[in-house]
């Protein structure tokens, strides 16, 4: 009897190791799959099933009671309507300055980050600070959140002590609910397209004019910023903000342009239209030559010098998208 015992519990435990085994080479396997960016490397369905991090964010109807659940609503709310809050109150708004643009967050991570397929906000809060080469340290949250405020946002920081910041927080905590540390986020990352074709920026140009003004204007001033948000020009997001590069900004439009049709623009297309979308003028990012301090600057770019080169017709796209010939 006892050694029966002893025989089942061993065969268990021998069951259990070759499992545990056999998990731990599934996730080597994924991280085999992920570029340095967390991103798969192919246009592959991401791993949910396998990592099993469910995009599940409790509802905004379950707030925590009292001074908590205000201010996480208040970083919904900021998240979703960032220019207009920040413009109309005081608070915000230095010397009679607004601090933003006139995009929101939702602009680029639909439905205030709730929105898996849109550059999800979800797990943020469960997945920094990291290290990010852009900046060359490890960033915080609240500085990752600085960093869109000043780049995509093309904006001011907001202060340390900033309650608005506090709230953005809080917000982002609540979704990540639930979300282990350190995890890996299969939403993460979605929206580039490595090795883009040649972009041609007349077909991009025309392509624009027949599918994307109904939201976005024929000039880019867009219709709004959760409608169609503003694509160049003032109000626009500057040219250091991530979608400014052709490999994000072409990843975007394939992946959920346009609304209602996502997912139908070849990698042709969606090059000729981020071409066509990041040659037009835009508010110009400061301090590029501070970025990448460690090395590492991508290539593609769109930087008023590369502007200036697609009018001139001296542009090297070979150059720009890292393309061997
Ligand atoms: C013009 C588009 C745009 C706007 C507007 C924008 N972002 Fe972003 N945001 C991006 C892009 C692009 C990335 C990088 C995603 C990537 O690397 O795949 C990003 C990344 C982030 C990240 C880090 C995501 C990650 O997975 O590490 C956070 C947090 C973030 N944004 C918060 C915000 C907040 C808060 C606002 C509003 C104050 C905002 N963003 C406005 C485009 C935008
Ligand atoms: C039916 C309306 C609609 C159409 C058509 C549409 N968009 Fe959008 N676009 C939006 C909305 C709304 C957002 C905000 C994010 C979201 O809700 O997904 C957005 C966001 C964007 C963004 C990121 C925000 C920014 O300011 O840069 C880009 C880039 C973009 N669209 C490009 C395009 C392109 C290119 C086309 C044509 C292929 C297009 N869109 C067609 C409604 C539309």
């Amino acid at each position: 009897m006892r050694n029966r015992t002893t025989f089942i519990l061993g065969f268990l435990f021998f069951v259990s190791i070759v499992v545990i085994g056999m998990m731990a080479n599934q996730l080597k396997i994924n991280k085999e799959n992920a570029n340095e960016n967390g991103a798969p490397t192919e246009n592959e369905a991401p791993p949910t099933e396998v990592a099993g991090i469910a995009h599940n964010p409790p509802s905004m109807e379950d707030l925590p009671e009292g001074e908590l659940g205000e201010a996480i609503l208040r970083g919904y709310n900021l998240t979703n309507d960032t220019s207009t809050i920040l413009r109309d109150e005081a608070a915000s708004v230095e010397d009679g300055e607004a601090r933003v643009n006139q995009l929101s967050c939702t602009s680029c991570h639909a439905g205030a980050g709730l929105d898996e397929e849109v550059s999800s906000l979800v797990g943020m809060a469960a997945v920094y600070p990291m290290y990010i080469g852009r900046s060359g340290q490890i960033v915080t949250l609240e500085e990752r959140i600085n960093g869109c405020m000043v780049r995509s946002m093309d904006g001011q920081k907001f202060a340390d002590d900033d309650e608005d910041l506090d709230a953005m927080v809080a917000y982002l905590t609540y979704i990540s609910e639930g979300i282990p540390v350190g995890a890996e986020l299969p939403w993460r990352h979605q929206n580039s397209i490595d090795n883009l074709p040649t972009p041609n920026i007349a077909d991009g140009e025309e392509l624009y004019q027949k599918s994307c003004i109904a939201c976005h204007a024929a000039d880019g001033a867009g219709t709004g910023s959760n409608t169609g948000p503003k694509l160049w020009g003032e109000g626009s997001f500057n040219d250091g903000a991530g979608i400014a590069r052709m490999t994000k900004m072409a990843g975007y439009i394939q992946n959920n342009m346009p609304i209602g049709a996502a997912g139908t623009l070849t990698d042709q297309e969606a090059s000729d239209l981020a071409a066509f979308v990041l040659s037009q003028d835009r508010p110009e990012w400061g301090k590029h030559d501070k970025d990448w301090p460690a090395g590492g600057r991508p290539s593609d770019i769109m930087t008023k010098e590369l502007r200036q080169q697609v009018k001139d017709g001296t542009i090297n796209w070979d150059e720009v998208l890292g393309t061997k010939k």
